[in-house]
This record gives structure tokens, sequence and C-alpha cells, in this order.
């Protein structure tokens, strides 16, 4: 089937992303991208550009060109299933809060929602796409949804992960490393495989495009992201030994990485990785593993995130030390509050753990980050339950300079480049001496910072 009207069910982070770059491809399909969230869908439609919800580097040209022509952003969701040919869910699983498997279970009834909407509403045949992160075999719950809606429509349902990493979104999907695509094994379900490698083939190789069934579709994702983490949890592991030893880490790393086999990226050291995805994929991996009865393979993979959780607190626990074990009332500036650089999104960032962790000893916290705002710092910590006293220790500033001003410590938190260009001389001027800097992501000189006089520690050294 030729693919000509396109609705997606999520304008966020991977729903927005995604479309546009599809839109911008395929000029002849009509990508139409719904969500509950009226404010979102009101700030997609900005006609201020540069006012989208989403800060990705090159998204809101890409949006500036396709918006109002074959890309558009609407609350209908019910009107956009209804002429769509093809659907992608593209909505939040985060980790559930609740009821069985809580703290640790993909939170499925976002997806099972859209699966009730699209029964009640589909009047003919529809391909419905998993572009979320799901739990190997939730195809089959949808189908079960699907298929009891009673009026003769026929569903094909295919995963179609998405790997794209925030910061780079466009970049990821304009140059794939690849495209995966699972479907039914059936004749109509290669036909839907077909209907899905076309679209994506407007932009990327055939070779890059690989097709699965379903299940190892969605297990490949949990398991991409579950390899990735474990990753920066190896290397950080190694860093806390490097902090004992003499060793330096970035040798260690860069050492280790152009061994062929090991390969040089995600071996960069931190304060521990954040985002929305990593640590929520890989306890749905411990959580399936458990419910299979997989004893060993749960706490191999949930050494994972204790390892990322033993690096943030380790972070705290040393700026502490470090300032004659007080920080009482003592300001400590944190430089960055986003999980990763290029974004604005601060779900699970590390920065989050590490003030609940300085607040709880006292400390006074002013952040500065160029793309987060301070209602979004305070909701941070309301999601960690920070109390209403604690959280007024944390400010936020517009300007690094007036953050940094009679700072006790800097905290350097996520790795935006500019930091790297700050007039540190100037810093140093103004911050109570001796000037400590804590560099969470091994960004700045060090050696520089020394001769300004500066007492700098990064991690792994
Ligand atoms: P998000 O929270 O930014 O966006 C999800 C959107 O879905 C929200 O705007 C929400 O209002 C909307 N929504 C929820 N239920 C809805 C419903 N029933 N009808 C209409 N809209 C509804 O989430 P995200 O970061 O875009 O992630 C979406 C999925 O993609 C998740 O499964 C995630 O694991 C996966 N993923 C995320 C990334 C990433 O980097 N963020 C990368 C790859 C995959
Ligand atoms: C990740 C996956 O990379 C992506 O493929 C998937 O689709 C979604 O989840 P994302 O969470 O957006 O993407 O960012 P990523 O670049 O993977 O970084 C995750 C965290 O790990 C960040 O906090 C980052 O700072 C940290 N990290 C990454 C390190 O600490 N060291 C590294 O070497 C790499």
């Amino acid at each position: 089937m030729s693919i000509t009207k396109i609705c997606c069910i999520g304008a966020g982070y991977v729903g927005g992303p995604t479309m546009a770059v599809i839109a911008q491809k395929c000029p002849d399909i009509q990508v139409t991208v719904v969500d509950l969230n009226e404010e979102r869908i009101a700030q997609w439609n900005n006609p201020d550009v540069e006012k989208i919800p989403i800060y990705e580097p090159g998204l809101s040209e890409i949006v500036a060109n396709t918006r109002g022509k074959n890309l558009f952003f609407s609350t209908e969701v019910d009107k956009a299933i209804d002429e769509a040919q093809m659907i992608f869910i593209s909505v939040n699983t985060p980790t559930k809060t609740y009821g069985s498997g809580k703290g640790m279970a993909a939170d499925l009834k976002y997806i099972e929602l859209c699966a009730r909407q699209i029964a009640r509403v589909a009047k003919n045949d529809k391909i419905v796409v998993e572009k979320s992160t799901l739990p190997v075999r939730t195809a089959e719950a949808i189908k079960s949804i699907l298929d009891h809606t009673g009026n003769g429509v026929q569903f094909q349902i295919l995963s179609n992960p998405e790997f794209l990493a925030e910061g780079t979104a466009v970049q990821d999907l304009l140059n794939p490393d690849r495209v995966l695509i699972g479907g039914d094994t059936t004749p109509e379900g290669e036909a839907a495989i077909q209907s899905l490698v076309n679209i994506y083939s407007n932009w990327v190789s055939k070779d890059k495009i690989l097709t699965t069934n379903v299940w190892s579709s969605e297990l490949s994702k949990l398991t991409a992201n579950a390899f990735l983490a474990q990753r920066v949890s190896s290397i950080n592991a190694i860093s806390e030994l490097c902090e004992k030893t003499g060793a330096d880490v970035n040798e260690v790393a860069r050492a280790i990485g152009m061994d062929s086999r090991i390969g040089p990226k995600f071996l960069k050291s931190s304060v521990g990785f954040g985002g929305s995805c990593f640590q929520k994929d890989i306890l749905n991996l411990v959580y399936i593993a458990k419910t299979f009865g997989l004893r060993e393979v749960a706490d191999y993979w949930e050494q994972v995130i204790l390892m990322n959780d033993h690096q943030k607190r380790r972070f705290a626990n040393k700026i502490v030390q470090t300032l004659y074990n007080t920080v009482a009332d003592k300001k400590i500036c944190f430089l960055g509050w986003a999980f990763k650089k290029d974004t604005n999104d601060t779900r699970e960032s590390a920065a989050i753990y590490v003030a609940r962790d300085l607040v709880s000893e006292q400390a006074n916290i002013a952040v500065f980050d160029p793309k987060v705002e301070e209602y979004q710092i305070q909701s941070d910590l309301d999601y960690l339950n920070v109390s209403e006293r604690s959280k007024k220790r944390v400010t936020s500033y517009e300007n690094p300079y007036d953050a940094c001003h009679s700072a006790h410590a800097i905290a350097v938190l996520t790795e935006w480049d500019e930091f790297r260009d700050y007039d540190w001389q100037l810093i140093y001027k103004n911050m109570q001496k001796p000037a400590f800097i804590f560099d969470g992501r091994n960004l700045l000189d060090g050696k520089k910072l020394t001769e300004i006089g500066f007492v700098y520690k990064s991690i792994g050294s």
C-alpha cells in the first residue's frame, strides 16, 4: 500500500522530531502529530519556531519548512486516526509508580489507551506502528485489543523502535546507523513492513533498513539501551579505581577504545548517565527477566543501574568531603542541569540527584543551564520528593557569572560546550577561596584552571 497519510500519537521528544523529518523527506505524505496535551500542541504551533517545546539543534528549521505544508500538530486525535492509513504510537512508557511491578515494569497505560482509541475510531484497515520503546511481546496485547473491535477492520502491527539520542536527534534521524522494522511473517505482515520500508527508503539506503520478526525488534531496543548504559557504568566503575590508584580514566578510556573490538564511543566517564531512557529500559529488561524466573539475568543488568546510583552519590559525597565535611549554608554553583548537552530535557538528570543529596546537607545551590528554565528545576526536585523548605535552597540564574559569584564551589553537571569558553579568571576572582571546581563531565581544562588558582577535581583521576 502506498501511504499518503500518517498520524503520530504523542508529540514528545520522539514523535515531534521523527515526524518532522518524515515530513521533510516525504513531501507527498501528509503527517499529523496529535497529543492530549493542549499546551504542548499550542507550543508546536507557535508562529515563532524558536519557541517549539523541544530544543534540538536543526529542528526548528525543519519545522519551519514543513509546518502547515505537510506537517500538522493537532489535539484532534480521533480525526487524525480516522484519516490515516498508518498510525505511529509514540507516547511515553515510563516506569510504573504503583501496583505490581512498581519501580521496574514499564507503565503501558498510555499505550493501551491509544490502542483502545484506535480500535474505537478506525473504520478502515490500518497499519499501527510501535515507535515507543516497549517490553517484548507488547504487540500481542495491542493486537488483542485491536482485534476485538467487532467492525471487521484489519490491523497490522509493526515494531519500529527509535534509536535517536537527544541533542543529536535530527542528525540521527537523517543519518541513522540502521532503521529496524519488525512485523508478522504472514503475507499481510510483509506487505505492511514493505509500506514502512518504502517511507524510509526516501532517504535511508536499503542496506541500513533491517527487517525482523516483531519480538526481535521489540527486544533489540531494550538491549541496545542496556548495552550502551552498561558501557557508561563500566567506565564509571573504573573511574573510582583510577581515583585510588593514580591512573587517569580518560587515558584508560582512550587506550581501551583504540581496540577495534571495544571501540571509542560511550566511554566518557561522568557523574552518571541520565535521560528518560536508560534507567527505565534497563529496569524494564530486569523486570521481564524476573517475570521469566531468570534471576541471574535480572541481577546482571540491575548492576548497571546500581553502579550509576553509586556514581551520582559518590560525586555528591566527594563535594561534601572536600569542602571540609560540611556544605551547610555554602553556595555551590551547578553549571548545567540537563541530562546531557544540546537538549532542554532534564528527565533523570544526574544533577537532580546530586542537588537532592547536597540540599539534604543544607547546601545552597545556584543553577545555571543555557536551556533549562527555573520552573523545570523546581518540578524536578518535586519528582524526588524534596521538601518545600529544601527546594528553597535551589535557585536558578539567567547568567553563569552571577550563579558563580561568591560560590564556595562549582560543579559541572552537563557538558555544554559554552562552559569551556567562560572567563574563568573573572569567575575565580569573584569566588570564595579556596575556589573548588568539581568537573562531573571532565569537560574543562584542569591544567589551566589550576594555574589560575582553582582546586580542580575531575572524575577518575
Ligand atoms: P514524551 O513524554 O516527550 O512524549 C510523549 C507524549 O505522548 C506526551 O506529549 C504525552 O502528552 C503524549 N501522550 C500520552 N498518552 C497519550 C494519548 N493517549 N493520546 C495522545 N497523546 C498522548 O516521551 P518521549 O521522550 O517522546 O518518548 C516516547 C517513547 O519513545 C517512549 O516509549 C520512549 O522510551 C521512546 N524513546 C525515547 C527516546 C528519547 O530520547 N526521548 C529515544 C528513543 C525512544
Ligand atoms: C539513549 C540512546 O543513546 C538512544 O539510542 C536511545 O534511542 C535513547 O536513549 P539519550 O538518552 O537521548 O539516548 O542520550 P545518550 O547520548 O545515550 O546519553 C545518555 C546518558 O549517558 C547521558 O546522561 C549522557 O551524558 C551519558 N553518557 C553517555 C555518559 O555519561 N558517557 C558516555 O560516554 C555517553
